[in-house]
């Protein structure tokens, strides 16, 4: 079964920089094949990995309900499956699925099923899953029924936002998602965390993974469209990351 990691938090606060470093570190440890999923309906993932991206599964989903010219001696089911598949995008190690945006007016519900079915096949054939979500997790759990392994809250280091990631903790134990374990990752991080933002920290409930920097080299990298699986290995935003996550992932 594949080990399954969801990266969640505020806007802006660093999730898809957190997903590609996850990603890179399963690369960089021969913990493959993963599947990354951009989760989130604004998809970038792609960019902050340097790849163009193919069809999201939403835009599929809209074409799909809109379609009565399903090629004859295919049922439905079987033709979305095989559209899905086709939004895979295949690199060395990892595979790419973004999910776009499934939802608008009118029930999706017999394509999120669809979906859902498709998602739970695919995710068995991975040893790792990554994925970059929205805020919260409700986009994530429409459309699968996976439990996750290891979720991250990524917070900057202001008070404010640390308390965001602490609300994003309590809602994700309503969804139909179970967790198994959840952790905060401080990010962008400049000196000494303020005593406010220790003790909202510790008003979260969640242990710090890991704490990163401000890392100008990354600023660097989304600015000239560089994949973040290029940053060097002893980039120090890189490297911590990876040697908190060889803890816990064992
Ligand atoms: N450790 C870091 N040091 C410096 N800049 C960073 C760091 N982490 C992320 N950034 C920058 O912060 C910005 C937001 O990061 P990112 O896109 O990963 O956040 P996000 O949470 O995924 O945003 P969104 O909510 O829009 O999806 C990007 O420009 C990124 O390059
Ligand atoms: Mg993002």
């Amino acid at each position: 079964m594949a080990y399954t990691i969801a990266v969640a938090g505020k806007g802006g606060t660093g999730k898809t920089t957190v997903s590609s470093l996850v990603l890179a570190h399963l690369l960089d440890t021969d913990r493959t094949p993963v599947l990354t999923i951009d989760a989130d309906p604004n998809t970038n993932l792609n960019e902050w990995l340097g790849i163009e991206l193919a069809t999201t599964v939403g835009d599929l989903q809209a074409e799909a309900l809109g379609r009565d010219n399903i090629p004859a001696g295919m049922d439905k089911r079987r033709y979305l499956q095989y559209q899905m598949q086709m939004c895979l995008m295949e690199h060395q190690g990892f595979d790419l699925l973004a999910m776009g945006r499934g939802e608008g007016p009118g029930c999706y519900c017999s394509v999120n099923d669809i979906l859902r079915s498709f998602m739970d096949e695919l995710m068995p054939n991975y040893d790792y899953v990554v994925m970059d979500n929205e805020a919260g997790m409700e986009h994530l759990s429409r459309r699968t029924t996976r439990d996750v392994d290891l979720l991250l809250i990524v917070s900057d280091d202001n008070p404010v936002g640390i308390r965001s990631a602490g609300r994003i903790y309590q809602l994700q134990e309503k969804l139909e998602v179970h967790v198994e374990r959840s952790y905060l990752v401080l990010n962008r991080v400049r000196g000494e965390l303020s005593d406010l933002a220790r003790q909202e920290v510790q008003n979260t409930g969640l242990q710090v993974i890991q704490q990163l920097p401000y890392d100008e080299e990354i600023v660097e990298y989304s600015l000239q469209g560089h994949s973040l699986l290029d940053l060097p290995a002893d980039s120090p935003t890189r490297a911590a990351l990876g040697s908190a996550l060889d803890k816990v992932l064992k």
